[in-house]
């Protein structure tokens, strides 16, 4: 097979896609458009998958990876989720009444907010200031104290196929009440206890006969974020795409050849170690970001460094958004070799997390 595939979107994710699918034998090049003669599209972002675009090329006959408008609800619609999750003896936190006051609860806008729709509240006026800025409607669900996880499957139409777990840092500081980004960083795999492993596979395969009961008809991406509280793994959210920076770091221990995965049936097998991703972002990230300094890159062969928000001039590079860098690492210690790099980039206004590591 010799495939000319497309990745649809342009951030660090959609460039990591692009290079383990290029060193895939069944990859003849990465083309720019679908029109360019794809074979294959790959969707990276949530916003073209829940704009119906995956359906929409299928029906001009391209073969997608992408889930479907349907399920796109999943993470378009947290209330679609929820009924989905209940629908299916899949544990999730409870809703609350939207005037409860037991703190601290957790207020979830219904829409797609990239990150910025979630907020956990610890009393009435962080409530009230939050919920006067973000769209309507929202509501309230329990919280869930615990440790978190991402997990994402590929469901290939009729299985799901599952990474390892990973985990990201959404937060921008250490600080809990510090506000929620696109992520910080990741790590995988994440170590579980045996009950803990138990009962992650007893949730993936609840999730598969909920896609298969429902009815699901496609090929796509489901990404599940997870906590492990009072002993159970309890959904936060779905979202229908690989999460940004986990993708980064799960393509990056892959051993086999990832479109084999998603195209002949391979599970995946990983390197030894841990691969790690720190995110570099502009001073100013989330809100209002510092753009347009130069960035200068030092030469490290241990590190792979995927751009996310830059752009490029007579051949040089500028930073040009929040998340500016994804750089990453596999090693037995990889948050040690990202955060020395992560020192010697030149960059006036850069910031990155040099707090994070693997627990
Ligand atoms: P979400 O976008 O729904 O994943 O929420 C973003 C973050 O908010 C999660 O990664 C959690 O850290 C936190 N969060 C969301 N829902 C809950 C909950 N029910 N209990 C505790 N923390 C939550
Ligand atoms: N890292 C979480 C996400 O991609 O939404």
């Amino acid at each position: 097979m010799s495939l000319k595939v497309c990745v649809i979107g342009s951030g660090a994710r959609e460039e990591a896609i692009k290079d383990a699918v290029s060193r895939s034998v069944l990859c003849e090049k990465i083309v720019e458009t679908p029109e360019d003669g794809a074979d294959l599209i790959i969707f990276g972002p949530e916003q073209p998958i829940c704009d119906g675009f995956v359906d929409y090329y299928k029906a001009k006959g391209f073969q997608c990876i992408g889930v479907d408008k349907k399920f796109s609800r999943l993470e378009s619609s947290k209330l679609f989720a929820k009924k989905f999750m209940v629908n299916n003896g899949i544990k999730c936190a409870k809703l609350l009444p939207v005037e409860s006051n037991i703190f601290p609860q957790v207020v979830k806008a219904d829409g797609l907010c990239k990150g910025k729709g979630v907020k956990v509240v610890y009393n009435q006026a962080e409530k009230d200031e939050f919920t006067r800025k973000i769209p309507k409607p929202y509501f309230i669900e329990e919280f869930l104290d615990g440790s978190e996880i991402s997990v994402m499957s590929y469901f290939n139409g009729e299985k799901l196929v599952n990474f390892c777990p990973a985990r990201d840092f959404k937060r921008l500081t250490s600080d809990i009440k510090s506000p929620n980004t696109g992520g910080m960083g990741a790590y995988c795999p994440v170590d579980l206890s045996e009950i803990q492993r138990q009962k992650l596979n007893k949730y993936l395969n609840l999730l598969q006969t909920a896609l298969l009961n429902e009815g699901a008809d496609f090929k796509g991406f489901i990404y599940s974020g997870l906590i492990w509280s009072r002993g159970d793994w309890y959904v936060l959210e779905y979202n229908v795409r690989l999460g940004d920076p986990e993708c980064q770091v799960i393509l990056n221990l892959l051993d086999n050849d990832f479109l084999s995965v998603l195209i002949n049936n391979e599970e995946p097998e990983y390197k030894n170690g841990y691969s790690a991703c720190l995110t570099v972002a502009a001073e100013g990230y989330p809100d209002d970001p510092v753009k347009g300094d130069e960035i200068l890159l030092p030469d490290d062969e241990r590190v792979k460094v995927y751009f996310a928000g830059v752009k490029s001039e007579n051949g040089k590079i500028y930073s040009n958004g929040g998340r500016v860098l994804s750089i990453c690492a596999v090693s037995e210690n990889p948050f040690s070799v990202l955060r020395e790099y992560a020192e010697k980039i030149q960059m006036e206004h850069k910031i990155f997390r040099n707090d994070i590591n693997i627990f």
